[in-house]
């Protein structure tokens, strides 16, 4: 078999054998596929798409490219949340403590942060000392202890989407369905949690922009997901807007602990309480309702913000950043986005918004980009706002004034003022089980 070959029947529309996608995913990780070949391999699929028999075989060469982790020494049912990635989207750092201050164990790898999306794993080391790269005993007694930990992907879980994931970012590969599938996917089953519950974007932020197209990326997860044996649902929520006021590292964390403490953005909030129930309720926690209610007791009586502290402290974290989260670093200049005439806020391109955050300094470019985590961008006025010519529409934070230019014109292109008031849409927009 030639790589060669592989990436010439896809590029010609053909549907790729189980032993072609294997061949491929082994060659790789095992450095005889090259990265040039990868990336060609990534963008036929990009145009010419995959069958779900196909999507369903690289998912499986991916999960088992390394080890599919055993985690029977922590005590109790596990229940992962799986983002398809957003601007703004810190949901996993609110719903993952809510749901392990019930005793719901949340054994967590998240991501870092993809194409104009953020991750949670660079958000978290924006927390001075905050360590993502725990052993995996280390791992296990704090979820034992503490009932939650965040880690970032080891080099032994789905080595292949590690890969593949950092080439996709630069290769304008990622907003493929397939590939999205798979790479979830194929990680979520090598992380081997009992129940999963994904948050699947849709919207201009998103990687995938209409509601059709995330319906299909959650029934084929989904189905992957449930032929293997996991207890899976997933939610189809909006992304047209960015999640709440902070795009931006440090910036979200300081926005995540606001709504632990039950101060946060009423969109940001609604979300995670829907996506937080409904952990709750594949863990068998209750029924739909009391799991509601639930999630909301966790931010009012403040048991989630504790069981937040307890983490960051545990993974090495400065609890005392959590506790006064105006300690985190600022950015060395900001810079104001005005409105440029009047009106209602109609519409943005939340990719846009997303790659403005990048071009400060919040997001990489290259695989080797390091990343600022004080830059990033807060909202002052959102989408159905009444603005007056002048007023303000975002701060941005960076530490070289010279970033400023080329993201304060990306956000403003990004941005559509008319007259007319735009109609709300709703943030839950289906639900897929
Ligand atoms: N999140 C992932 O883990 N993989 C993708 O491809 C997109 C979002």
């Amino acid at each position: 078999m030639r790589m060669f070959d592989i990436i010439k029947d896809k590029r010609d529309k053909k549907e790729l054998t189980k032993e072609q996608i294997e061949f491929f995913i082994k060659g790789y990780v095992n450095g005889e596929v090259t990265d040039y070949q990868a990336s060609a391999l990534c963008m036929a699929i990009y145009f010419n798409g995959m069958t779900t028999e196909e999507t369903t075989a690289l998912t499986l060469a991916v999960r088992d490219s390394g080890e599919i982790l055993d985690f029977s020494n922590i005590k109790g049912l596990r229940v992962d949340k799986h983002s398809t990635g957003g601007v703004g989207d810190k949901t996993s750092l609110i719903v993952a403590p809510i749901v392990a201050s019930y005793g719901v164990k949340i054994a967590k790898m998240s991501g870092r942060g993809l194409g104009h999306t953020g991750g949670t794993i660079d958000k978290l080391e924006s927390i001075p000392g905050f360590n993502t790269s725990l052993e995996k005993s280390e791992f296990e007694r704090i979820v034992n202890e503490t009932g939650i930990a965040i880690v970032g992907q080891s080099g032994e879980l789905a080595p292949a989407d590690k890969k593949l994931y950092a080439l996709r970012d630069v290769t304008a590969t990622v907003d493929s369905m397939p590939l999205i599938a798979s790479s979830i996917m194929g990680k979520k089953l090598a992380a081997n949690d009992d129940c999963i519950v994904l948050d699947v974007k849709t919207g201009s932020g998103s990687f995938m922009k209409t509601i059709e197209d995330s319906k299909a990326l959650a029934k084929i997860m989904v189905d992957i997901g449930k032929n293997a044996g996991k207890k899976m649902l997933a939610l189809i929520t909006d992304m047209d807007i960015p999640l709440g006021n902070a795009i931006g590292n440090a910036l979200e964390v300081k926005e995540a602990i606001q709504t632990l403490k039950g101060e946060g953005p009423a969109d940001l909030t609604e979300v995670c309480i829907e996506l937080a129930a409904n952990m709750l309720y594949l863990a068998e926690k209750g029924e739909k309702q009391e799991c509601y209610e639930m999630a909301k007791k966790a931010i009012e009586n403040r048991s989630a913000l504790d069981t937040f502290a307890k983490m960051v402290e545990a993974q090495g974290g400065s609890k005392e950043h959590i506790l006064n989260p105006e300690l985190f670093e600022k950015a060395k200049y900001e810079y104001a986005v005005k409105a440029p005439i009047e009106g209602f806020i109609s519409s943005v391109d939340t990719e846009g918004y997303g790659t403005a955050s990048l071009l400060l300094g919040a997001g990489r470019n290259v695989k080797e980009d390091v990343i600022d985590f004080s830059a990033g961008i807060i909202l002052s006025a959102k989408v159905g706002d009444y603005v007056k010519k002048g007023d303000l529409i975002a701060t941005l934070y960076a530490s070289n004034e010279d970033k400023f230019i080329a993201s304060a014109k990306k956000l403003l292109e990004s941005t559509r003022i008319c007259e007319t008031k735009p109609e709300k849409r709703p943030l839950i927009l289906a639900r897929v089980e």
